[in-house]
């Protein structure tokens, strides 16, 4: 497939295109929501943009009665659903000849025989140069048995220095320090570190990485970057879904484990990280192992924290269900699904500044953002009236859905007094880039079958992130009390008593 020639390329882009060398990309839990909405027409918006090999092969494995069309038919589904990039026919049929289906159980040892077997014939029939990539799209309690396999049935090792192996993990990386050890010396016993890697999809996204662009490429913004100017930093990820049809996953994880742990941590990371030496894997990885080593739950987490469970309510003009009405959820289950947790960081640029995170489903509205709230002006020369309208000053990253920074500060209304009034000075990407931002998973795919790991949490980052989490999920696991809060609501009272504490508000959602 020819990548010049690729009319989703912008032809000002004269920046080599990053572009996978021949391999393959095994599939376990292919028939899962993750692979269905977002790996495999992330895999074909690839294909489409010409950053896969001509030979790419894809294998699914699954316990189910399929063949290779079977297979086929459940990706051209997905893709023609769920694809970002337009649909090109001749695309989709280069991509689906080498879409293969191994059936099997994770505990049969003769489906791993058949799935090296599988992989070697690819490699002879469609030079994928016996690279192999494994991607464990599965329940972690499956993780030990799949890699087991992996390692007897050949599948782990390579005779040729030049061929590769890669295994790619996807949260949970454990439910808390422990057993985030215990999964790590699992993976570890088979793959070393450099063929690890730990998906989490916030780093994929274009606005989280912008946040690094922001800081470190330009002047203006890095020196007010500290205590002397910013009196508090929110991060906020609100969804306005239930958790659907993941019951099983969700529940017994609830909302911190699920997001707080990875995604906002990792966003509290790449905001208060001093910078890198470069944008190398180990530099990156470094900032941001030792900016979470000093982050600490502020305060007694009876004090510091909050968290709730939606309640029946109307989304969208729909009247929906409670969290212990969904399907598969017991009815006395404690799983929150709203989380809120005061953080401080103790190093000179942070001390004294609170980190507020708050996470939550069924809120009013989807939106992810990462706000420094800066303080007062030390002196205002205006009459008292004049400034009643007159905010705090704000720096929004907007990771989603509207994506962009937004600048908020003091203007002077037009007229013949000096009244001063907050407004915004946008940035949306929509407006100033005509290249549409690719799908998360698109980059991290990509970057797995390329070998470039500095978007990937290492093993350092998930322990730090968990000790910082575990004193506050063993408190709220003592303690019966769980707030209810309205669907399509703002969340529980307790977070907005939580910044109320601090004579603080939560940014409107
Ligand atoms: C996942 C969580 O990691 O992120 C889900 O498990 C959540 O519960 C999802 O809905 C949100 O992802 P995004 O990209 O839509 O913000």
């Amino acid at each position: 497939m020819s990548t010049t020639s690729n009319p989703l390329r912008d032809p000002r882009d004269k920046r080599l295109p990053r572009v996978a060398g021949p391999c393959v990309l095994v599939l376990f839990g292919v028939t899962g929501d993750l692979s269905r909405k977002k790996l495999l027409p992330a895999i074909y918006d690839l294909a489409n943009r010409g950053l896969l090999p001509p030979g790419f092969s894809l294998v699914g494995f699954a316990r189910r009665d399929w063949d290779h069309q079977d297979f086929r038919q459940i990706a051209y589904e997905s893709v023609k659903e769920h694809a970002r990039t337009p649909f090109r026919e001749e695309v989709w049929k280069h991509l689906s000849e080498g879409m293969h289906f191994v059936p099997g159980e994770f505990s049969d040892p003769g489906a791993f025989d058949a799935l090296a077997m599988a992989v070697k014939e690819l490699d002879q029939t469609r030079g994928t140069g016996g690279n192999y990539a494994f991607y464990l799209s599965i329940p972690p309690k499956f993780f030990p048995q799949v890699v087991e396999q992996l390692q007897r049935s050949g599948l782990a090792e390579h005779d040729d220095d030049s061929a590769w192996r890669r295994v790619v993990i996807e949260k949970p990386f454990g439910h808390d320090l422990t057993s985030a050890k215990e999964l790590n010396d699992t993976v570890h016993r088979v793959f070393p570190e450099e063929s690890i890697f730990r998906i989490d999809h916030y780093l994929g996204k274009e606005t989280v990485q912008n946040i690094l662009a922001l800081r470190f490429a330009n002047t203006m913004f890095e020196p007010i970057w500290n205590r002397s100017f910013v009196d508090h930093v929110q991060i906020t990820m609100a969804e306005d879904i239930g958790i659907g049809g993941r019951a099983g996953y969700y529940d017994g994880i609830g909302a911190a484990r699920d997001v707080i742990q990875n995604h906002l941590l990792q966003l509290l990371a790449l905001t208060a990280m001093e910078e890198p030496t470069s944008f190398s894997a180990e530099a990156v990885r470094a900032e941001k192992a030792k900016i979470l080593s000093s982050v600490r739950v502020a305060d007694d987490p009876a004090q510091a924290t909050a968290r709730g469970q939606y309640a029946a309510g109307w989304q969208g003009g729909v009247a929906v269900k409670g969290y212990l009405n969904e399907d598969g959820i017991p009815p006395d289950s404690r799983t929150e699904t709203y989380a809120a947790i005061k953080l401080e960081i103790d190093n000179r640029r942070w001390a004294g500044v609170p980190f507020y995170m708050r996470t939550g489903k069924r809120l009013s509205r989807r939106v992810t953002e990462v706000a420094m709230i800066f303080q007062a002006a030390p002196h205002l020369p205006f009459s008292q009236t004049d400034t009643e309208e007159l905010g705090e000053n704000a720096l929004v990253m907007r990771v989603q859905p509207d994506e962009g920074i937004t600048v908020r500060f003091g203007s002077k209304v037009p007229g013949t007094s000096m009244e001063i009034r907050d407004v915004n000075m946008d940035f949306a990407y929509g407006e100033s880039f005509t290249e549409s931002s690719p799908e998360a998973y698109e980059r991290l795919l990509l970057d797995v079958l390329i070998g470039d790991p500095p978007l990937f949490p290492r093993q350092e980052e998930v322990e730090l992130s968990w000790q910082i989490l575990d004193p506050v999920t063993e408190y709220w696991a003592s303690q019966p009390k769980l707030d209810q809060y309205k669907s399509g609501g703002y969340g529980p009272r307790s977070a907005d008593e939580l910044m109320a504490r601090d004579g603080r508000a939560w940014r409107r959602l």
